[in-house]
Order: C-alpha cells, then structure tokens, then sequence
C-alpha cells in the first residue's frame, strides 16, 4: 500500500509570526484525530527553525520549497541542503513549476538538486507539469515524460523509493481550474506507467504520485479518490489551518 501524503506549500507567504499562528492551529486541529496521510508543511526559509520547534512532537513534517545543489560556498542568496537539515527539515521541493517559469530552472538544474538532495538524505518531492499551451496542442505526455527524464538521469531505484512525485498541471496552479480527476488519474497513471518503464513495477506502484493546482476542500475527496492519485500538493487553500486540514480529513 502507498502511503497518502498531503503537503502544503506555503510559497512566498506568511511572516515569522504568521507563520507561527498557522501552524500552531494546524497542529491544536491535528491533535484531534488520527489523520490517514502523511502531513507536511513547507514554510518559506525565514520561517523552517521556528515551525519546526512548534511541530516537533506532532504528527506533522517540515519541508523546504527549494534548495541550491552545491554543499557550500561563494552561491549568494542560495540555501543548501546541510542548512535544511540543520533546521529538521525532512522534505524538499524541487522543480515546481514557478521555479521553472519565473527562475528558468532546467530539467538539468533539477536533476542536480534531486542528486543533491538524495546525497544529504533529504526527501525530494519532484513536481511536474505541462501548460495549457502544451496540453491543447496535444504535448502533454511528451511534456510529462521529458520532464521526468530529465529530472531522473542517473538516478537510481532505489532512490525513488524516497522521493514523492508531485503532477501540477501548471493551468490549474493558482487559478481556481482544478484538473477533473479523471483529467489528473489519466496523467498519473501514465506517469505511473513511465516510472515502471524506467525503472520497475515495484517501483512504480511504490511510489506516492500526489496531485496539485487548486486543490480545495471541495474538490479534495474527488481527487483523492482516484487509484493513481495518492495525495495532493496544496497552495492556496494550506494558507487556513482549517481548509488544509479539511483536505488532510478527504485523504
Ligand atoms: P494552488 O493550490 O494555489 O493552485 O497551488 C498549487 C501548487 O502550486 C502547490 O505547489
């Protein structure tokens, strides 16, 4: 059985205080039941150190949203994955599609970080994900299997039995168009299947493919549902302690 994983990636938002109300109710509600997933928060660097204090006896995780691939040195304004650690971070994003878009970063670039982050047993959580450009003129699986390719060169099976694999279509990312589950089941399955091509059925049918894009509430348990599907990455609607935990309640 996969486990369920349901992330929230915080991006660029809450300051120290902020960041501290949050989890701390996120926490006080997860105290209340036994949830059926693994829970992550991803923070925003100035926040990881006093999050983690906060979660440490709880049922939550800590991730990073990004990480610089070298261990140290003359790289201003990067954060490295000793840095992380040092922090109890446990998860890291890599390759999400604003890192992409807005920072250019490469399929090789994210392939350096992946290695990176395996060297320094740090959990890698691998997004991808086309555009509507791509998916109306009918590039989406080439899309998707050069994406993760590219991210996964030279990477070994035994790796990907750390990582989580994460498929945000970037049309649904922030804009309130959420992917039909059979939309986001279809590309999961075939990421699924690309990973047995790659590597093999055990590792495939091991490995957590979490949805993301406008992942809300109400549309939480539909995703969900589906056999390939087995999480979700949440923006906007983790930013609430209580509509995350609405969605952490749907897994
Ligand atoms: P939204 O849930 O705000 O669409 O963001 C999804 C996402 O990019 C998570 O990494």
């Amino acid at each position: 059985m996969r486990k369920k994983v349901v992330a929230g990636n915080w991006k660029m938002n809450k300051n120290l205080n902020e960041a501290i109300q949050l989890v701390s109710e996120l926490k006080n509600e997860l105290s209340n039941f036994e949830p059926n997933c693994e829970v992550i928060v991803c923070p925003p660097f100035t926040n990881l150190e006093s999050v983690n204090t906060i979660i440490k006896d709880s049922k939550i995780h800590l991730g990073a949203q990004n990480m610089y691939f070298e261990d140290s040195g003359a790289f201003t304004g990067e954060i490295s994955a000793d840095m992380l650690l040092s922090v109890g971070v446990e998860y890291v994003i890599v390759g999400h599609s604003e890192r992409r878009a807005i920072f250019k970063e490469t399929d090789e670039v994210i392939n350096l970080k992946l290695k990176q982050a395996f060297k320094k047993d740090l959990k890698p959580i691998l997004c991808v994900g086309e555009t509507l450009e791509q998916r109306e003129s009918g590039e989406m699986k080439s899309v998707i299997k050069s994406q993760v390719t590219g991210a996964l060169k030279e990477i070994p099976a035994s790796d990907i039995s750390k990582m989580i694999l994460a498929y945000e279509p970037v049309w649904a990312i922030g804009t309130g168009k959420t992917a039909t589950p059979e939309q986001a089941q279809e590309v999961h399955k075939f990421i699924r299947e690309l990973i047995s091509e790659l590597y093999d059925e055990t590792t495939a049918e091991n490995l957590t493919i979490q949805y993301g894009g406008s992942v809300k509430p109400a549309n939480a348990a539909s995703l969900l549902s589906q056999p390939d599907i087995d999480g979700a990455l949440v923006g906007g609607a983790c930013l609430q302690a209580q509509s995350f935990v609405e969605i952490i309640k749907s897994a």
